[in-house]
């Protein structure tokens, strides 16, 4: 019977988790993919402490497409009294049980799930809610938006790719009725890569203009949405405005 530590090193990982006994995963995008997690959690746990102040204890969270876990444990680790991460593949919500096991984490647990399956009435509602890498992978963005805002109490952060916008007016139907884009939506082809761990499940992915970003959150019913500033040694992607991190409040 092996060890829980040998379990995680038989298999791969997405993120550098440090273990008990001072080793650490090796994550199969090679190191330089950390980077990128780290800014996020950087940018998320400055955001949830502005946005809800230091005492962390009488919170919850829900992490909407957890992976391996890595955001759900950092947040558990953080004070958090209960999270729980959702994810469509079975094999990360195995592989974030696992990592939940060896730290022996009462608090954080994990569920089998797609997104747009999430209801209040079976998870409950949580403080925060988080959506991270997720929405650009999505056939149903909007849907998701509205499934973020039905489980959150206090706030919700979305880190997401985003393409450019396109503005302007429309006639819509006729010339005397025209209405103003409130955003757009670009559409990328994952069919050939729902294999992929990080990737779509349908494959059909519309990624938002950060203009339509803002705009549903409201239209979802947030009361406010603002762009989070990316430090100056930010993941590159994040720093250039390809991707953002929105703190969406209640
Ligand atoms: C790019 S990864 C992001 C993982 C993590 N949130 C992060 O930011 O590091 C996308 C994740 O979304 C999950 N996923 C894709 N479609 C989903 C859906 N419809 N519902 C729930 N999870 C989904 C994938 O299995 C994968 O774990």
């Amino acid at each position: 019977m092996s060890t829980l530590i040998e379990q995680v090193h038989s298999r791969e990982w997405f993120y550098a988790y440090d273990l008990p006994d001072g080793s650490s995963t090796t994550t199969y995008h090679g190191i330089d993919i950390q980077a990128i997690h780290d800014t996020r959690w950087n940018m998320l746990d400055a955001c949830i402490g502005h946005c809800l102040g230091p005492e962390r204890g009488g919170l919850t969270a829900l992490d909407l497409a957890c992976h391996q876990g890595w955001f759900a444990y950092n947040m558990a680790r953080s004070g958090f009294s209960r999270v729980l991460g959702v994810d469509a593949r079975q094999s990360h919500v195995d592989d974030s049980s696992l990592i939940s096991q060896i730290y022996e984490m009462d608090q954080l647990s994990f569920l089998q799930g797609d997104i747009h399956e999430q209801t209040p009435d079976q998870t409950g509602k949580f403080d925060v809610v988080l959506m991270l890498g997720l929405l650009y992978h999505l056939e149903n963005p909007v849907g998701a938006l509205r499934v973020c805002r039905a489980l959150c109490k206090q706030l919700c952060v979305i880190e997401t790719q985003i393409v450019p916008g396109m503005t302007g007016f429309v006639d819509y139907g006729s010339y005397q009725y025209v209405r103003p884009l409130k955003g757009s939506f670009g559409i990328i082809d994952e069919t050939g890569d729902t294999h992929g761990p990080e990737a779509s499940v349908t494959g059909v992915c519309l990624v938002p203009s950060l203009d339509a970003l803002l705009w549903l959150l409201e239209k979802v019913g947030f009361s406010s949405a603002e762009v989070l500033e990316p430090p100056q040694e930010a993941y590159e992607q994040l720093l250039h405005h390809k991707r953002v991190m929105v703190a969406a409040r209640v």
